[in-house]
């Protein structure tokens, strides 16, 4: 061998190295649990031949515990940059064969360093998730790279999309990362997060419960609304972000991709015409109005298992994406609960603050009465969606279907919080409260089943309908059902060089 040759062969073997990560054994047990190594998902998720790996040869540099003796190249993450339908995206993805994928000081520094980068150069970052927590080994070490990923975690949001897919395991302090970062992807039957597990929990309540129940993925998607997205396996999961990143835009400076579109501008959406059911207590379901309207009828649903009282999610109109909030009659008749309220608060605000216009669909009987929503606080977490759509300066267009009563109808992107447009449909009623319940409060002590059934009448007739709001100018516009997409398309059109901005100032106080 020449001198060349050996110089050479160890740079192949060296690279080796890196890429069997924890060895064969290591990834036959990763596969047996139905989940790809970092390495085949990099791969699944970039466009074919663009990843460029950074810190291949990164190693931990811990003397303790004998772990000095075990030296993997990469050490248990591979990092760095690569194409999304051409578009540049950071990516780190946990390798949880190397040191079941921990983080090291080391570890955390190659995070930080594509983070950073991905700042710098103004492109979103992708976090693959699979790892046993803090590199135990590396006792506080592991948890400063930890506080330093939180760190910067904070100061990216709201310049850089960052999304985060739990792959595997994700336990710890180690959530906090994934819960900064604005959407959580998790992968059906194969990950999990929590703060403490299940034997802490059962030490400390008594109470017992698998990992999944604690913290799989339903768990996350339905109950907690940690999580935005299920997968159905890593690959699903990977082809899920893929198309999210097809509605953001790179950064906060930028706009969303425009994608060509054959879809007419003017499409009638005929069907919509007979969708709403002239009796008020009848439901409906709001997905047909949003289908109706979207480019080639395509809908990408965010959270769509949480608080489905209120549906959230991307559509493009005319090519351009568009962020869509819209109450859900069919379920829990599209009433504004505390769930509802932080999904659409939190899903309103990321919009705004990467340019995306935003479509809201209104049909809200109120806010949900009880003791349950008064004690769990009601009163701030509506507010929340209240100050999101107020602090909005993206272009704001709202259509209102049916029934726009009380606090909702201010609260739902109305005139009063500075929305550009506001359509309504014939079928809408925009008033304080439903007929029966106005009746029974202005004319209490009214028994008379006859006096009330015409009251009640007469109430709709001169109050639960468009045209008090229309005749006010808090409506511009009443609209045919059947006109939907082109107007919302005109409006987007009319929009386009919005420039509105919010006072000067630190920050805002939402009430959190
Ligand atoms: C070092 C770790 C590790 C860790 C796993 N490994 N977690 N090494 N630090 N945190 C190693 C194992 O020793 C093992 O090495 C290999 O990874 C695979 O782990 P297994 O246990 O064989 O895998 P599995 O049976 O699938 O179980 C996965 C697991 C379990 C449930 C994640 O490994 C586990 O409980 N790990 C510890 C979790 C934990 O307590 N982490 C600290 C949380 S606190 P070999 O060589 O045998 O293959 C925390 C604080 C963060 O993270 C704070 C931030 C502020």
């Amino acid at each position: 061998m020449s001198d060349l040759e050996k110089i050479y062969s160890r740079f192949e073997e060296t690279n080796k190295k890196a890429e069997s990560g924890g060895g064969p054994d290591r990834i036959a047990k990763q596969k047996k649990e139905g989940r790809l190594t970092a390495r085949e998902r990099i791969n699944l998720f970039f466009d074919p031949g663009t990843f460029v790996e950074m810190d291949k040869m990164v190693t931990h540099k811990c003397n303790n515990f004998d772990i000095e003796k075990t030296v993997i190249p990469g050490d248990g993450v591979v990092s760095g940059y690569g194409k999304v339908d051409g578009r540049l995206v950071f990516c780190f993805a946990q390798d949880f064969t190397v040191f079941g994928g921990s983080l090291s000081r080391s570890n955390a520094d190659k995070i930080i360093k594509v983070m950073k980068q991905a700042l710098k150069m103004g492109a979103p970052v992708v976090g693959l998730n699979d790892s046993g927590g803090a590199r135990i080994q590396e006792g506080v070490m592991s948890l400063a790279g930890y506080g330093d990923i939180f760190f910067l975690n904070v100061k990216a949001s709201g310049v850089i999309p960052q999304i985060s897919a739990i792959m595997g395991p994700c336990a710890g302090g180690a959530v906090y990362s994934p819960a900064i970062t604005d959407f959580i992807f998790m992968v059906k039957d194969s990950s999990y997060m929590f703060v403490t597990g299940p034997d802490v929990i059962k030490t400390v309540t008594h109470e017992e419960v698998t990992k999944n129940e604690l913290g799989g993925p339903m768990t996350h998607n339905a109950k907690s609304g940690v999580a935005h997205f299920i997968g159905n396996d890593d690959e699903h999961t990977l082809m899920m972000i893929r198309e999210l990143l097809s509605f953001l835009p790179s950064n906060n400076l930028d706009d969303a991709p425009v994608q060509k579109t054959t879809d007419p501008v003017d499409r009638l959406t005929n069907e919509l015409q007979t969708l709403i059911p002239p009796d008020p207590n009848k439901p409906y379901d709001m997905h047909q109005i949003i289908q109706s309207v979207a480019d080639e009828k395509h809908f990408f649903e965010v959270m769509p298992h949480y608080a489905k009282n209120i549906i959230t999610g991307y559509m493009r109109l005319g090519g351009k994406p568009v962020g869509v909030v819209a109450n859900q009659p069919d379920h829990l008749a599209g009433v504004l609960d505390i769930n509802s309220s932080l999904k659409a608060a939190r899903f309103v605000r990321f919009c705004d603050a990467f340019n995306i216009p935003l479509i809201t669909f209104v049909d809200v009987p109120g806010f949900l009465p009880g003791t349950i929503q008064e004690y769990g606080g009601i009163i701030k977490h509506g507010a929340k969606l209240l100050y999101a759509y107020a602090e909005a300066t993206v272009p704001k267009i709202t259509v209102i279907t049916r029934k726009a009563y009380g606090g909702a109808y201010d609260v739902m992107a109305s005139k009063h919080l500075a929305a550009d447009i506001n359509y309504a449909y014939p079928t809408a009623e925009i008033a304080v409260m439903g007929p029966a319940g106005a009746v029974n409060i202005i004319f209490r002590g009214d028994d008379n089943p006859e006096t009330i059934a015409k009251r009640v009448e007469d109430y709709r007739e001169n109050f639960a309908n468009p045209y008090k709001a229309a005749e006010l100018g808090y409506i511009d516009e009443i609209i045919y059902p059947r006109e939907t997409r082109k107007k919302l398309i005109q409006a987007l059109d009319m929009t386009q060089g919005k420039r509105e901005i919010n006072p000067p100032k630190k920050h805002g106080n939402i009430p959190l």
